[in-house]
Parts: structure tokens; sequence; C-alpha cells
């Protein structure tokens, strides 16, 4: 199945409509309150719990399909780009898989690899497997839990990290971000393989900082890059900046 034809029949298409009149007009009002109050803790305090609390909503009111809706322009940028790489590989582990929207289609695209989507989120986690069952994918395993908890020990020959590295970072308004990202790249080091690729998609605020920053970090990790470029979409209707690197551990 091409990848239009599968957004397609998981129900995402393009929308120009206002991201927060989509949600109101897709919630009762009592559950769009609890929406506003369960995504202002998260943008103000990025805990586990908080991101546990939003993701979970997500699937618990079937937002899923509209959430896809409104970053359809990020997925079809990043996933053709995914797509390239997968082939050589054998063992692929998605980080901050979420509802397993793009690791399932990995897995079917790639039926010889085996795949295994890590999240925190229980029931986007629950969504995942009944997708995966319902595409009769098999090659695919998800599981529960925090990245930084990880004790993969050289097990996989690519490690994806899409859109995940700026998540659960303790963000706190009054310090400033911190997004742990040492600890989250050392973490995706032990579990992939000597001679294994990380892919690391961002979107962040300041491309050109965020670079410059990202780069000096891969360094003190110990990865070198083997392949990185820019790339936009649109968020909510708005023109977002992202970067992908792909790393390897340095010889
Ligand atoms: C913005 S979503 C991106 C989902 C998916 N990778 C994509 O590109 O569509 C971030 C996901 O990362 C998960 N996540 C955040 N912090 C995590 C952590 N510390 N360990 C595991 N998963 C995490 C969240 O639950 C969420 O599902």
């Amino acid at each position: 199945m091409n990848l239009d034809d599968y957004l397609k029949k998981e129900g995402i298409e393009e929308t120009t409509m206002d991201p927060m009149n989509l949600f109101k007009s897709a919630l009762k009002e009592q559950d769009y309150k609890l929406f506003e109050e369960v995504s202002s803790s998260y943008m103000n305090k990025d805990t586990i719990e908080n991101a546990i609390k939003l993701y979970d909503f997500f699937v618990e009111k079937n937002l899923t399909t509209i959430k896809y809706s409104l970053v359809i322009s990020e997925i079809k940028k990043v996933m053709p780009i995914v797509l390239k790489e997968i082939p050589e590989h054998e063992k692929i582990l998605d980080i901050g898989c979420n509802d397993g929207l793009k690791t399932i289609y990995y897995a079917m695209s790639f039926p010889n690899s085996k795949f295994v989507g890590l999240d925190i989120s229980p029931l986007a986690l629950e969504y995942a497997k009944n997708k995966a069952n319902e595409y009769e994918c098999k090659n695919i395993e998800f599981i529960e839990g925090n990245m930084l908890s990880m004790d993969y020990d050289k097990e996989f020959d690519l490690v994806l990290m899409d859109h995940v590295l700026q998540d659960t970072s303790c963000f706190d308004s009054q310090l400033g971000q911190d997004f742990m990202l040492l600890e989250k790249l050392n973490k995706s080091k032990e579990a992939m393989t000597d001679d294994g690729e990380v892919f690391i998609a961002m979107a962040p605020n300041s491309l050109n900082d965020f670079n410059f920053q990202f780069t000096h970090l891969i360094n003190e990790v110990g990865f070198e890059s083997i392949k990185s470029d820019v790339f936009w979409y649109t968020k909510f209707g708005v023109r977002q900046d992202g970067i992908f690197y792909l790393v390897k551990k340095k010889n």
C-alpha cells in the first residue's frame, strides 16, 4: 500500500481548520475543558506524568485522526526519509512510537525486518497493538517504557527518534528548556549495535542555534553524522522548520 493510500485509509487528510476549533468541534464541552487543562499542564511542565495524560487523552477521546491530520505535511516529509533507510536494517527500535501510525507502516513495508515500538502512553500502545492486528502485521512488538530507563544492550541496528527528543524533558519554564538530550542520546547509543544507526527528527524553534548545539552534542556522545538535512512543513497551518540527522558511532 502506498503511503497516501495508507494515510487515507486511516482517515488522515489535509485540513485548513484552526487546530483548537478542530479539537473543539470533536469534543463535548466538558471534554474540551479537560483537553485545555491536560494540554496546558503538558506545555507548562513536560513531565512523564503530564505527557502520559496528554497522549492517553488523544486516544481516549478518539482524537488520533484529527491529531495526525494537523501534521500530515510533516508525516509526508519524514516517513519517506525513514523508508529509504530501513532496507539495510534488520532490527529497528522506534522510540516514542505513540499509537504506531508510522511504525506499523514501516513494518508492513519491510516484513523481513523486526520492529519494536516503545512509548510511555499505555492507551496509545493499546491502540497501536489493535491496529497492528487489524493490518495482520506480525513483525512488530509494542512495549511500554521510558526511553531513559531502557536497558537494551546493542540490540538494534536502527533506532528511530522521530519528534520525541523534545518530549518529557521535565521542561521548566523558570529555568528554560532542558531536553535531557545527552541522556537520551546515550540510551539510544547503548541500544544500538556497533555498526548501527540512529535517525533523529526534530522541529526546533530556532534551527541554526539548535543545529549548532546539537552537532556538538552528537559529537560528545560519540556519534558522527552520516547524513543531515533541513526540511520544512506546516504544523497547525504554520510553517515549521524540521531537521533530521542520521548518525553512527564514531570509529
Ligand atoms: C510528538 S509524539 C511523536 C510520535 C511519533 N514518533 C511520530 O513521529 O509521530 C512523541 C511521543 O513520544 C513519547 N515519549 C515522550 N517521552 C518519552 C520517553 N521518555 N520514553 C518513551 N516515549 C516517550 C510520547 O508518549 C509520544 O507518544
